[in-house]
């Protein structure tokens, strides 16, 4: 990350620890988010809408809330879930949301979505009103984030502001790397918070071009919401080009897209589908997969572990083993 883009986030956790005690007012449309009668009605339609196409959603086994907040989602989560752990970057939202009274399988994580490693994995990850937050080159991170959270055969299942509900109300700038910043004032300061329009069309695109099968939509006016699951990839080629650290293999996909994995310290990252000439540079900071070191032993286990944990399908020869 750059210091620019450390700053920004370190700004927006700051902004949501600050304005916890008055969070859920946007939610409920109390104070400055009062629009009146007819527009309140409309948005608890939409809100309805929301729990509804949740609810719809059936049981999320072992779940995994990232950004929970306040707890606008937790408490139906906890219902649906046969364990839900809810992780959150500010104390101040966790305590607040500790506070709504959960039963136990309901755990909390204070962390920094962006410092977490996925080193457990669950049947649904859950997101509320997260994704517009996520700047554009932490977003391929993010995704790999959840990748790497779900088991196979789970799902990702997010809710957040439609595209046209996000422009009003505060001061915006386009920044240097094409976020959306909106300056938020809260008792004198003022804090930089990323708002990036979502159209459903838009992410749905961009999902399956990283080779997820996405379902987005929106609901009349305010929300859209997604489920999608990581598309299995079937790896036709594949050339071990340097089996000690750091580890490297090469090979295309059955689609006929550039493959690229790498192990070296941590974590290996995976890539599908980049250029060429960038793929080196991309598994550095834009990987479509993180997976935990697992099998160390040699480079044969080490890539059917993340085969495994990427749902990939090898070719039985690979070459330079
Ligand atoms: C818009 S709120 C959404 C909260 C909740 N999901 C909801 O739907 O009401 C964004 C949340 O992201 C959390 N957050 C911001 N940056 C974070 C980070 N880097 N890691 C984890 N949480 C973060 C904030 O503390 C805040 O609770």
């Amino acid at each position: 990350m750059t210091p620019e883009l450390v700053a920004l986030m370190a700004g927006q956790r700051a902004y949501y620890a600050a304005r916890a005690p008055t969070y859920d007012d946007w939610w409920q449309r109390n104070g400055i988010y009062d629009e009146g009668d007819g527009r309140n009605a409309a948005w608890t339609a939409d809100v309805e809408a929301l729990q509804a196409w949740l609810g719809s959603q059936g049981r999320l086994g072992r779940c995994i809330e990232l950004a929970g907040g306040t707890g606008l989602w937790t408490t139906r989560l906890g219902r649906q879930a046969d364990e839900l752990l809810v992780v959150d970057a500010s104390r101040e939202v966790l305590t607040l949301n500790r506070a709504r009274g959960h039963p136990p399988h309901v755990r909390f994580r204070q962390a920094d979505i962006f410092a977490l490693e996925p080193l457990q994995q669950f049947d649904t990850v859950f997101f509320g009103f997260w994704l517009n937050h996520v700047p554009n080159s932490l977003r391929a991170r993010f995704w790999a984030l959840v990748r790497g959270l779900l088991r196979p055969g789970g799902r990702a299942l997010f809710v957040d502001s439609a595209a046209a509900s996000t422009i009003w109300r505060f001061d915006e700038s386009i920044d240097r790397q094409g976020d959306r910043i909106q300056q938020r004032e809260l008792d004198g300061a003022v804090f930089g918070v990323v708002k990036q329009p979502l159209a459903p069309d838009d992410v749905r695109q961009w999902l399956c071009a990283e080779g997820w099968w996405a379902d987005v939509a929106q609901t009349n006016e305010f929300f859209i919401h997604g489920r999608c699951e990581p598309a299995a990839v079937e790896v036709v080629a594949l050339t071990c080009t340097c089996d000690i650290a750091p580890v490297q293999f090469e090979g295309r996909t059955r689609d006929d897209r550039p493959l690229y994995i790498r192990q070296h310290e941590g974590p290996a990252t995976v890539c599908i589908g980049r250029p060429r000439e960038t793929m080196a540079a991309a598994v550095q900071g834009d990987p479509q997969f993180l997976v935990p070191l697992l099998a160390q032993d040699d480079a044969r286990n080490m890539l059917d572990d993340i085969a495994r944990w990427c749902d990939l399908t090898l070719p039985d020869h690979i070459a330079g083993l």
